[in-house]
């Protein structure tokens, strides 16, 4: 679900664990995850708060750096709908913690608040799957330190990488960027900060 360019999607078809289907409301991301996918997958433009499937349709569903961008309660009660007995819902998502360190924050001042706003903590989330009808659901938290050199880091920022950048003003956006191009250091590290969650249907 929200499959972007379709690398997991790919990646779990190329071990044929099974049948799957990438699903997106872009058909831009959609059209690059099919000229990458493997046969096998196919795909579907929908919107996980509404879902072209029948009830039970699937075994597994899996969603990476999506819930931020969607109603979760509604996307959570579609997901739980179209799982089957024992079927099982898993995600990686960003704790707070990853948006209140993250490196940008330095140069964009608002990017700390406007994330906070999306990325849940996992009590919150725990809470709204058990209230859209998951048995059970539990979260794991794992981090991992990066490193980029500063061109990379500049030109994250000039193509406005996440789609946070969507959410700030343009002056905002324009001053940052100057900012980081007088004074990111030759290497930028930063921590990412993951939530994984585990929601079983039954
Ligand atoms: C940050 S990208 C993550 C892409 C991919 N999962 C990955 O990890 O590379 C978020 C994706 O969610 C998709 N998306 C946004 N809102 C959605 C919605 N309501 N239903 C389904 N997909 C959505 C976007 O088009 C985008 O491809």
């Amino acid at each position: 679900m929200g499959c972007g360019t379709g690398r997991f999607a790919a990646a779990l078809a190329e071990r044929a664990y099974a049948k799957v289907w990438a699903v997106d409301s872009s058909p831009e991301m959609l059209e690059i995850a099919r000229a990458r996918a493997p046969s096998g997958v196919r795909f579907k433009q929908a919107s996980a708060e509404r879902l072209p499937f029948k009830d039970g349709w699937f075994e597994r569903a899996l969603m990476t750096v999506v819930v931020h961008v969607l109603d979760r309660p509604r996307a959570f009660a579609e997901l739980r709908r179209v799982l089957g007995a024992g079927g099982r819902l898993v995600f990686a998502t960003f704790d707070p913690a990853h948006v209140h360190g993250y490196w940008l924050n330095r140069y964009f001042p608002s990017m700390r608040e406007v994330d906070l706003a999306r990325f849940a903590p996992a009590d919150v989330l725990l809470a709204e799957l058990r209230a859209a009808g998951f048995a059970e659901a539990r979260a794991l938290r794992h981090s991992r330190r990066k490193r980029i050199d500063r061109e990379t880091a500049l030109e994250r920022i000039r193509g406005r990488h996440i789609s946070t950048f969507d959410l700030l003003s343009e002056d905002e956006i324009e001053a940052g960027l100057a900012q980081a191009e007088a004074d990111l250091p030759d290497e930028v590290e930063y921590a990412l900060e993951w939530l994984v969650v585990i929601a079983s249907r039954a």
